[in-house]
């Protein structure tokens, strides 16, 4: 058995609504036979909600200690960290510039959900196309030039806040599961399998990271909700070199920790197949527990597709880490309704 690691935890500042609780799905857990525990990082706090603040705590922290007032990030339309950002940012004094991806940025999505949120908080929106999303850090630049020359100070966080810093959130949670393992029946004797979706792979890196320092013996796994495992692999591997190059004296841990699982991007990002919603639905109805369509709702019915094939894939408990985006579901109500 490996041994915890000494380190230290930057500064950060308090957000999130943590400790987050771990709740067994008891009916679903008897429907498969094993028990399957939910992180529910869903109620790290309303506005705030999901994995994202976890890593503003960290990263806004920073941004606040160099005299930062405005902050400058990116994402999807609907992006559930830009909205996090927002208002993470409105509650340290901060204003923020969102850069979001849509095909036609004349005309763009109706405010609706996390866009509702975005504009109700007063961000800045800046409405761009997916070729100058490719583009983010030439935009990133410009924003900022912008803000130098009427004289803000600028700080920008990238996509899903993963970086280094943010991956910190994630190693803190591995810290808080821990202890929330101790207090179950039979704390170490049974391994746990965490399973969580990866949009832009901070999550999992701080999670990769976490179980190595803290020597807690979890099997990580990651459902990737867009791109592929090799494309994942090397992001989530740049985070967690850049990480241990930062912030350790050695190195915990290589790509060979980082499992993806790769085949449940389906129609894509942030497109949902009617079974992904069916999921969705009969977990509300079994557990009364609300999934996102983008992220936890793709995870979640990876999940239970895999352990319809084989009950045991996973050993004998789940952690499932449900990061949240609940706003999400409200900017495709039609398309639930269907399945209602
Ligand atoms: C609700 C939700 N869950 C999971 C993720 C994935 O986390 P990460 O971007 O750290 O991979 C995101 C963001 O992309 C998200 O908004």
């Amino acid at each position: 058995m490996s041994q915890p690691i000494s380190f230290q935890y930057p500064e950060r500042v308090r957000l999130a609504q943590t400790p987050t609780p771990l709740e067994k799905m008891e009916r679903l857990s008897g429907k498969f036979g094993v028990d399957i525990y939910f992180k529910r990082d869903d109620y790290t706090g309303a506005e705030l909600s999901g994995n994202k603040v976890r890593k503003l705590e960290f990263i806004l922290q920073h941004a606040l200690k160099l005299g930062a007032d405005t902050v400058i990030t990116c994402g999807g339309a609907q992006s559930n960290h830009c909205r996090a950002t927002a208002f993470a940012a409105k509650r340290l004094g901060l204003k923020s510039v969102l850069l979001l991806r849509t095909p036609n940025p004349e005309q763009p999505p109706a405010a609706e959900g996390n866009i509702l949120l975005d504009c109700l908080v007063g961000a800045t929106i800046v409405w761009i196309t997916p070729e100058q999303y490719q583009q983010r850090d030439q935009y990133f630049a410009w924003q900022a030039e912008q803000l130098v020359a009427a004289g803000a100070c600028p700080y920008i966080i990238p996509e899903g806040g993963s970086n280094a810093l943010g991956a910190w959130g994630y190693v803190s949670t591995v810290e808080e599961l821990v202890d929330d393992m101790a207090q179950l029946d039979e704390p170490d004797s049974v391994p746990t399998t965490v399973i969580s979706a990866v949009g832009s792979g901070g999550t999992t890196a701080g999670l990769v990271l976490g179980n190595k320092l803290f020597a807690a013996g979890f099997r990580v796994v990651g459902v990737n909700v867009c791109n592929d495992r090799d494309y994942f692999q090397q992001v989530i591997g740049n985070i967690m070199n850049d990480f241990q190059e930062r912030y350790l004296e050695q190195s915990v841990a290589t790509v060979a920790d980082i499992e993806i699982l790769d085949g449940y991007v389906g129609k894509g990002y942030a497109l949902s197949r009617p079974q992904e919603l069916d999921a969705i639905r009969d977990l509300a109805r079994l557990e009364g527990v609300v999934l996102d369509p983008v992220y936890t709702g793709k995870a979640y019915y990876a999940m239970i597709s895999e352990l319809e094939k084989n009950p045991e894939c996973f050993g004998s408990r789940i952690v499932f880490l449900h990061t949240g985006g609940l706003f999400g579901l409200f900017s495709i109500a039609d398309q639930m309704a269907e399945v209602l």
